[in-house]
């Protein structure tokens, strides 16, 4: 059951703030590209809004509960036809936003969580919390701000 899920989150869990993210981190971008790159990207409607452009090289999923949305770029998708196809073996990535997330996560085998070392004063919304009954830290690599990035970051890999 390859699905996977993958976000950045502050030291309290804030993933998000009025629609966007609430940093720029270039090193976590590189790493969401290189991960996901190839694959089947799944996101909320309100994620596939903050882009600015479909994510190239990926076959982009909304899930939304209007079923006459559509939008250049994008696919609706339902969270059956979600489950199905990484239930036949392909791997998918979810990729926000928060309540997408809290949504899959029961589905999901794997967690790519990125650690942002900040507090976001006013994050409105956070990422749900692994449960450690049930996940484990199969890796985790801090790594220095570097250029393009405003923070330090710890990229962790969870297993169910
Ligand atoms: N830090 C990160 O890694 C990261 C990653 C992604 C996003 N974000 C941030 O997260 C925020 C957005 O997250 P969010 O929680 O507000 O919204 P979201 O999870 O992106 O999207 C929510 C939308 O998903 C649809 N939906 C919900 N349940 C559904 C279901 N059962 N079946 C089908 N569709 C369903 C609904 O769309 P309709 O209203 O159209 O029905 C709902 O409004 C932004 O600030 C974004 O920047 C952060």
């Amino acid at each position: 059951m390859p699905l996977h899920l993958i976000w950045a989150e502050d030291e309290a869990g804030g993933i998000g703030q009025d629609g966007d993210l609430p940093w720029r981190q270039r090193t976590d971008l590189q790493r969401f590209k290189a991960l996901t790159l190839g694959h089947a990207v799944v996101m909320g409607r309100r994620t596939w809004e903050s882009l600015p452009f479909p994510l190239p090289g990926r076959e982009n999923m909304v899930l939304t509960l209007d079923p006459s949305w559509r939008d250049e770029g994008a696919e609706r998708t339902t969270l059956e036809e979600v489950k199905a196809r990484s239930e036949a073996g392909e791997t998918l990535f979810v990729i926000g936003g928060g309540e997408i997330y809290a949504l899959m996560l029961p589905d999901a085998s794997e967690v790519f969580r990125t650690v942002v070392h900040t507090t976001v004063e006013g994050a409105d919304t956070h990422a749900p919390r692994l449960d450690a009954a049930e996940w484990s830290l199969e890796s985790s690599e801090r790594v220095a701000a570097q250029e393009g990035d405003q923070h330090d970051q710890t990229f962790e890999r969870w297993a169910r």
